[in-house]
């Protein structure tokens, strides 16, 4: 992942860097890093760390600069490793992944070079300095040394004593910009803050030189190029917790307006083409990562109930290298929060090049997914900056619930609607207040079990997710069926086990594995509509939701998942915003 900028131009280039990559940073926080030209001479600060550890460095001198904030993939996470990377009269930094760097690595030292950083990206600043040495032309050394790599890159990169930021693109994202003050590189729009402004997006293969003359764009060969100009003013405001501690805290209360603002129209004009392919698909295949694809395992749920159309769900990661099949009349949906995740975006490219119609959804509008698919349903969540997916997930379940809904219209089969679920998002809300009382079971917890049937397994995986990624407790998400069939070994009374029956065909089969779990010491927390289970005995305590179409019932039996994780986050000392090692925009391998 990492976040990547660059500014040339008049205004002091250290804080414009610093502010870019404080709105970078859920791109990783590991390390961070600035290089700023002053009268031709280059100076170098990094820091292990959050960005917030470069403050220091607003007042350093140049108007000419790159910047970095890392999440750690060659190299462990300290200042060494840091970027900017410097080789000879070259400065770089790099957001990808470069494959062949043992090799090329390795070459260089034979060569007698020798390394200051673990990092993949070091190599790159080796090879663009040998050939600059030759070449002495900025671009074509970059481009040379693009040429050798294996893997995905953006790069940014400086040449001690030239006012010039060369840049290049390879399955990572980068954009640049003309401002009023100067010109721009970022690995996100949201980076970029300038009067006047217009963004160009870099397409694989591209790249960029930036000057006082403004934003030059060349291809692959190097030939100017012209892309396609971002339309101003289409960013958000910057994000604020507001009354929140915590945007995780705020963005699990937004819920409810999230999933009001996602639910399409679908009987609109705009989608009249997507509403043709829905009625002659035969297949649905979801490709998605983490909480996207438990958000498909949802739709898969509702799909097969409602529409009775055979849906598959794809990890990502293991689809685009499974050979899938890919039957005619397959419509293969993507669902990401950023648009940007690397895995799900190579699973979505290859759909299509096996015949099938892609449909995007995704919480950014000028997303390398927008930009792939055939069909776009936004979320319409806002900007979610809690590493952690809440309330995106919610709006993809109230998207694709929509779609769900849509394609057993066609096929004359009953419809259920929407319409209530931001409102019963909102009373759940308001039942999920003592949620926090429950911390004090997971506190000394050794692992934590999530149990459902159906739907509720779906969001009994996604609790699951929640919980280890900001709490770090060991927790599995399980068929509560399956549980007797080895897993029950693990429990104890030093494992809470949270249960939800939301559906009632299926809610007295999870209870007998509350049942059991229950005689064998577990503290048991139930997430039901049902009053007669909210007051059962064998459970330490329990949260009554309004009643749903039981399909549905994730989007709301999420929410007290949501927030349980966040409390216990909290009572373990975690900063649920910014768990560690994670990032919000997974754009490598
Ligand atoms: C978990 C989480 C991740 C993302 C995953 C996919 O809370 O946020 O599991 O869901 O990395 O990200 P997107 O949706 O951006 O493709």
């Amino acid at each position: 992942m990492c976040g990547i900028v660059g500014y040339l131009g008049t205004a002091p280039a250290a804080p414009v860097l610093i502010d870019g990559l404080e709105k970078l940073e859920y791109r990783g926080y590991d390390s961070a890093g600035i290089a700023l030209m002053s009268e031709g001479k280059l100076a170098v600060v990094r820091r292990k760390g959050r960005v917030a550890e470069l403050a220091f460095a607003r007042t350093m001198q140049g108007d000419l600069g790159i910047g970095h904030t890392r999440w750690a993939t060659h190299g462990a996470p300290c200042e060494r490793n840091a970027h900017p990377h410097r080789c000879g009269k070259i400065c770089l930094v790099h957001n990808g992944i470069i494959e062949n760097a043992a090799s090329l690595r390795a070459a260089c030292e034979a060569r007698g070079e020798a390394f200051s950083s673990d990092t993949d990206s070091e190599v790159a600043a080796h090879l663009i300095d040998g050939l600059y040495r030759k070449e002495g032309d900025l671009l074509r050394a970059v481009k040379g040394a693009a040429g050798q790599l294996v893997g995905s890159y953006a790069f940014a990169v400086l040449a001690e004593g030239e006012r010039q930021i060369v840049c290049a693109r390879m399955h990572s994202p980068l954009i640049v910009a003309e401002g009023a003050d100067g010109v721009f590189a970022a690995s996100d729009l949201a980076a970029v803050q300038a009067e006047g402004r217009t963004a160009y997006v870099l397409e694989d293969g591209d790249f960029a030189r930036l000057t006082d003359g403004g934003v030059e764009l060349f291809d692959g060969a190097l030939s100017p190029v012209a892309r396609e100009a971002v339309p101003l003013g289409c960013e958000e405001p910057a994000p604020d917790a507001g009354a929140f501690r915590h945007f995780m805290r705020k963005e699990i209360d937004e819920v409810p307006q999230a999933v009001q603002n996602s639910i399409p129209d679908l009987s609109k004009p705009e989608f009249s083409d997507l509403c043709k392919v829905l009625c002659q698909t035969q297949y649905l295949h979801i490709v998605a990562c983490g909480t996207a694809y438990h958000s498909g395992l949802c739709m898969k749920h509702a799909a097969e109930l409602f529409a009775r159309v055979p849906t598959q769900v794809s990890i990502a990661s293991e689809y685009r290298y499974a050979d899938p099949i890919v039957p005619p009349r397959t419509l293969t949906i993507a669902v990401s929060q950023s648009g940007e995740t690397a895995d799900t975006l190579a699973a979505a490219q290859l759909a299509k090049e096996k015949g099938s119609r892609l449909l995007a959804v995704t919480n950014v509008a000028h997303s390398s997914l927008t930009r792939l698919a055939d069909f776009v349903l936004p979320t319409h969540a806002g900007r979610e900056v809690g590493v952690a997916a809440t309330k995106s997930f919610n709006a993809q379940l109230a998207v694709l619930y929509a779609l769900a809904a849509r394609l057993a219209l066609a096929r004359g089969r009953r419809a259920p609607t929407l319409a209530g679920l931001p409102t019963l998002a909102e009373e759940t809300l308001v039942r999920c207040g003592r949620i926090g009382a429950w911390t004090p079971y997971f506190q000394g917890a050794r692992s934590v079990f999530f149990l459902g049937r159906g739907a509720d397994r779906c969001a009994a995986l996604e609790g699951s997710l929640k919980l280890k990624e900001i709490s770090y407790l060991p927790s599995e998400g399980y068929a509560a069926g399956e549980l007797k069939h080895g897993t029950l070994a693990l429990v104890d009374n030093a494992t809470p086990v949270v249960a939800l029956a939301c559906d009632r065909a299926l809610a007295d089969k999870t209870m007998n594995a509350v049942h059991e779990v229950y005689a064998r010491g577990a503290p048991v927390f139930l997430v039901t509509p049902f009053e007669e289970l909210y007051h059962a005995r064998e459970v330490t305590a329990s949260v009554l939701l309004p009643r749903c179409e039981p399909a549905f019932s994730p989007i709301l039996s999420v929410i007290p998942l949501q927030l349980l994780a966040y409390h216990v986050s909290l009572a373990l000392g975690r900063d649920p915003d910014k768990p560690r090692n994670l990032a919000k925009s997974v754009t490598v391998e």
